[in-house]
């Protein structure tokens, strides 16, 4: 039973710490998150999640990490200071600005009555700022609006230092920044966020086998990761949507409480950016391939997704409330890989006769994964915290392990338990969660 409702997670982000309002005490700032010691491993999760299955698990893709600011040649040539821009209108009664295509017939999305709206103009949405301490000077930086950028200005770089070759991919997951006109719905959209990008570099021909190839692998992540299948869908772009760079794209879709909402695009964005940057700087962006003597510029597909809205996805998927011993628990049925704790470690009393085996017990499970220790309050509490925060296995430590050298572990979703010496305890733990 998935979460119905955005708030049933937002309290839950709040009351766990997976995710506090930014510069709360001073009453917010707006649309802006801070991942709290939960929601900051959980987004490490996710993150660590797609570098696995796109660059450990493969031998044809390699990782960089671009710089966030970059200077305004490079975004004159991708085309996004002329058309990085979303249409915005002005309400001339409520004086708040809209993004024209969030207003339905005309009626306001913050439900207001009576507004009007002017025409719209574009709006950019790139964060510009001043390189040194003199402003005007000509030294305006841009704060990247993409990761994308930093694979193709890199292109011939990497293409020499790791003897990769068509096909081939470059990834990077890292910060971007929209100065988005309507933020909203949690951490969906927000003005600072994080993607994980992959440019996939392919001979021309190759460009649909390839499109259809990521359509297709980056669904099945998500359903991996725990995303029901019927939560999923793929959605190819009309063309009235499609970005500046973009010969066709669709989107990787997941049923959020409000409707069907994007959570990464993979785009055919051919070879539009190499050719603007060879252009615009001068330098070789091709390749030479020696079995065929042919010189090309590679086409590119891109499956470009973002961690901050997939985290959400994977939270909202994995909310679940059941009844156990006639008590009523919310449980996080998070995939082992996302959760910000895989094991904790809970001695039965607090007393100090358990507290050093259970510390033993802690300090050799935390070298293989992220654990918790835990010894306040009642155990059956303990359990509901950890289940709500979705730890897939609590390990307790109860007095006969002193005699018996064994300890129980229980599992989150079945809520059985099993005993097993400690000799034995990290095999089966490993066992269980898979890795
Ligand atoms: N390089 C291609 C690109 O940036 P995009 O569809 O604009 O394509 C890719 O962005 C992904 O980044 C989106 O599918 C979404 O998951 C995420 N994203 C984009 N804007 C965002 C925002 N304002 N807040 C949170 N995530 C965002």
């Amino acid at each position: 039973m998935p979460a119905k409702d955005l708030d049933q997670i937002v309290n839950l982000c709040k009351r766990r710490g997976f995710v506090y309002p930014s510069a709360e005490i001073y009453g917010g700032f707006r649309s802006s998150y801070d991942y709290g010691p939960l929601g900051s491993l959980m987004l490490r999760n996710v993150k660590e999640s797609w570098i696995r299955t796109m660059v450990q698990q493969r031998d044809d893709t390699v990782l960089i990490d671009a710089a966030i600011l970059g200077p305004p040649q490079v975004f004159e040539a991708s085309g996004h200071l002329a058309n990085f821009s979303d249409p915005l209108v002005d309400c001339t009664v409520c004086n708040r600005r809209f993004r024209e295509d969030h207003i339905e017939e005309r009626d306001c999305p913050q439900g207001k009555k009576g507004c009007e709206f002017t025409e719209s103009r574009a709006f950019n949405l790139m964060f510009k700022t001043t390189a040194g301490p003199v402003e005007g000077s000509g030294a305006d930086v841009y704060m990247r609006p993409e990761t994308a950028q930093g694979m193709f200005v890199n292109f011939a770089n990497v293409l020499q230092t790791s003897r990769k070759r068509p096909p081939f991919g470059i990834a990077q997951v890292g910060k971007s920044f929209r100065n988005e006109i309507t933020p909203g719905n949690f951490i969906f959209r927000t003005r600072e966020f994080e993607q994980m990008e992959m440019e996939f570099f392919v001979p021309p021909a190759e460009g649909p086998k390839w499109y259809e190839y990521w359509c297709q692998a980056r669904l099945d992540w998500y359903v991996e990761l725990g995303i029901p299948r019927e939560m999923l869908r793929i959605r190819p772009h009309d063309a009235d949507e499609l970005s500046h760079y973009s010969a066709g794209t669709s989107d990787v879709e997941f049923m959020f409480p409000w409707g069907w909402g994007e959570l990464e695009g993979i785009a055919q964005r051919t070879d539009f950016d190499l050719t603007q940057h060879a252009n615009a700087s001068g330098q070789k962006l091709d390749f030479f391939d020696q079995a065929t003597n042919e010189r090309y510029i590679p086409y590119v597909i891109e499956p470009a997704a973002g961690a901050n809205r997939t985290m959400a996805a994977f939270l909202l998927a994995a909310y679940d409330e059941d009844v156990v011993n006639e008590e009523a628990r919310t449980v996080l049925r998070l995939h082992p890989r996302l959760a910000p704790y895989k094991v904790a470690v809970l001695p039965l009393s607090k007393k100090d006769t358990l507290s050093p085996l259970a510390r033993e017990i802690y300090g050799k499970l935390s070298q293989r994964y992220m654990c918790d220790y835990d010894e306040t309050q009642a155990i059956g509490r303990r359990y509901r915290r950890q289940d709500e925060i979705g730890t897939p296995l609590c390990v307790t430590v109860d007095f006969d392990s002193l005699e018996d050298n064994a300890v129980t572990i229980r599992h989150r979703d079945s809520t059985e338990q099993v005993r097993v010496p400690i000799a034995e305890l990290l095999d089966n733990v490993s066992n269980i969660l898979g890795f």
